[in-house]
């Protein structure tokens, strides 16, 4: 039976017990409305590890909008169901008011890649990103945590903030979980129309293209894509579009 914790002194207590009885903790975190992508995390933790720690928590520092924010499908039974059956031991439920007891003083700024692409578009946001998962980081004390390639920009930040920081706990990167038809599965897509969602694998056929980011472009623009960017970033190429009211977002290797 799936365990939920939400005091943050016992979900401590509990990491504790697990690691002086030995096991090892693979830790997924998550905001929770939680699809295949995020199931994908729970099992290969649960493979790669003795226990595998989930924590669903609805950020509000890495939003700017508070209408998106507001958004945010809140799932909370379903998740548990989900999170159990995909082999989850423990989920970290904490409350905002506990996990920023701080009032959000104290906080993560990374100052040269998160400024640039997500970082350009959406300000703050990797300040609230990396300073909630250096405080879960912190909470569980995992062997492994687990984060999807489709957030490349998230997970290269999380990476270097792990590095520079020397945490103890390595960072999986895990590759994105796609719809059969292409689209990045991500807790955004149910707010997509039928319309819009029959567009949306779009965004993946042109990016895997294989055309310059210039040329990707002008396509997802003729597509009826409002394009916020398309980049190159190594061997990377990023793109974030927005499709109505839902912005979404991709890479691919190039
Ligand atoms: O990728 C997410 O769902 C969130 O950004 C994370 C890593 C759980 C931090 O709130």
């Amino acid at each position: 039976m799936i365990e939920l914790v939400e005091d943050l002194d016992r979900a401590r207590g509990r990491m504790a017990e697990l690691r002086r009885a030995g096991l090892s903790i693979g830790f997924v975190p998550t905001m929770g409305a939680l699809h295949d992508g995020h199931l994908s995390l729970i099992r290969r933790a649960r493979a790669e590890c003795d226990r595998a720690v989930v924590s669903i928590f609805v950020n509000p520092t890495q939003y700017d909008d508070p209408a998106d924010l507001e958004r945010y499908p809140r799932t909370l039974a379903a998740d548990l169901e989900k999170a159990e059956a995909a082999g989850a031991d423990l989920v970290i439920h904490p409350d905002a008011g506990a996990l920023y007891r701080d009032g959000y003083r104290y906080r993560v700024h990374e100052t040269e890649a998160s400024r640039e692409l997500e970082g350009a578009h959406r300000a703050g946001h990797f300040d609230g990103v990396l300073t909630v998962v250096l405080k879960l980081l912190n909470i569980v004390g995992a062997d492994r945590a687990y984060f999807g390639e489709k957030d490349w920009q998230q997970l290269e930040l999380v990476r270097g903030m792990a590095a520079a920081f020397f945490l103890g706990t390595q960072i999986v990167a895990c590759p994105t979980v796609r719809e059969p038809d292409g689209l990045a599965m991500s807790s955004r897509n149910i707010h997509l129309t039928p319309a819009e969602r029959a567009l949306a694998p779009e965004l993946y056929r042109i990016l895997a293209s294989g055309a310059e980011p210039a040329e990707i472009a002008r396509r997802l623009a003729t597509a009826g894509f409002g394009v916020d960017y398309v980049e190159r970033r190594g061997a990377r190429l990023l793109a974030a579009v927005r499709l109505g009211k839902v912005r979404l977002i991709d890479n691919v290797e190039a």
